[in-house]
C-alpha cells in the first residue's frame, strides 16, 4: 500500500487566502493539533506541516508570519530556505531536507481539508 490518510477536523475557505502569499492556520491532524503552513499560487494551495526539518522549530517569527527571501521561504529559527514547490530546503543547516507536506482537498464550496500521507517505501 502506497499511502494512507487521516482527516482532519479543520477546514479553510481556499479564497480567504491572497496568491503569492504564505500564512498558518491551525489544524488538528491526526488528533493533534498542528500549525499548518499554506502557499497559494494562482488556484493551487499547497500545504505542510509547519515544523522545521532541522530542529523541529515553527518557521514562522510570529504566528502566520514568515520570512522569505528570492522567492523561498526562510526558517526564522535558523535561515533554513526551502522552495516553495515541494518544500525542500536548498539552503541552510538542513539542506536537502523536506517540510512535510499536506494532501489538500477541495470541496464543491471551496472549502479545503488537510490529510496526511504517509509512504510505506
Ligand atoms: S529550526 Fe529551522 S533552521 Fe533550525
Amino acid at each position: 500500500m502506497a499511502e494512507t490518510e487521516s482527516v482532519s477536523s479543520s477546514l479553510i475557505q481556499r479564497f480567504g487566502l491572497q496568491d503569492d502569499d504564505i500564512s498558518a492556520v491551525d489544524a488538528v491532524i491526526d488528533g493533534e493539533s498542528e500549525s499548518v503552513i499554506l502557499y497559494r499560487q494562482g488556484l493551487q494551495v499547497r500545504a505542510w506541516l509547519n515544523i522545521c526539518p532541522h530542529a523541529g522549530r515553527r518557521l514562522d517569527y510570529a504566528p502566520g508570519r514568515f520570512l522569505r527571501d528570492q522567492g523561498h521561504l526562510v526558517c526564522a529559527a535558523h535561515g533554513a530556505s526551502f522552495e516553495l514547490n515541494e518544500g525542500r530546503c536548498i539552503a541552510g543547516p538542513c539542506c536537502g531536507a523536506q517540510l512535510r507536506m499536506l494532501r489538500v482537498d477541495e470541496s464543491a464550496d471551496g472549502t479545503l481539508g488537510f490529510h496526511t500521507a504517509t509512504s510505506s517505501d
